[in-house]
């Protein structure tokens, strides 16, 4: 059985990848309806893997004997002014998921929950992959700046640009 301590760190974390899985989704909405359909595509993508990731922390808390609270989340916001605003909201998001999932593995060791400790360790990965991914998109985003053509060619390529790609090109 959890702690009640850490029982409450996982609920906050399965909040805060359900608040992804929406931001992610009302992103994917506002490129479908601007004409940004490979982006779309991306984010409807990126939306149902953080819906897996909720899900890997509801059903940890639930099998440790505990009880996964499924949470209430504000709206997303759903108005961007440009692509370049929707990746950078993006990285601030998972810089801000990252920071949580730090804090909760300090919790973990300090309440000395190695089994905890140990599931948590694919997080501290993904979340390095996610802000790689972030950070290469945005990348490329400001390099393109205004162009048209640009544009075109980047919503036409983002949704192939994966998690393992944008790792491999970081460490260049
Ligand atoms: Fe599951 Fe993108 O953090």
């Amino acid at each position: 059985m959890l702690s009640k301590k850490i029982e409450a760190a996982l609920n906050n974390q399965i909040l805060l990848e359900s608040e992804s899985s929406q931001i992610y989704l009302a992103m994917a909405c506002w490129a479908e309806t601007n004409g940004f359909d490979g982006t779309s595509g991306f984010m409807y993508a990126h939306s149902d893997e953080e819906r897996g990731h909720m899900l890997k922390i509801v059903k940890y808390v639930n099998e440790r004997g505990s009880h996964a609270v499924i949470p209430q989340l504000p709206q997303p916001k759903h108005d961007y002014k440009s692509l370049l605003e929707v990746f950078e909201n993006l990285l601030e998001h998972e810089v801000a998921v990252t920071n949580s999932i730090n804090e909760l593995v300090f919790v973990c060791l300090e309440a000395r929950d190695y089994t905890t400790h140990n599931f948590l360790q694919w997080y501290v990965s993904e979340q390095t992959e996610e802000e790689a991914l972030a950070r290469t998109i945005l990348d490329k985003l400001k390099m393109i700046g205004n162009d048209k053509g640009g544009l075109y060619l980047f919503d036409r390529d983002v949704e192939s640009i994966t998690v393992t790609s944008a790792t491999s090109l970081q460490a260049q």
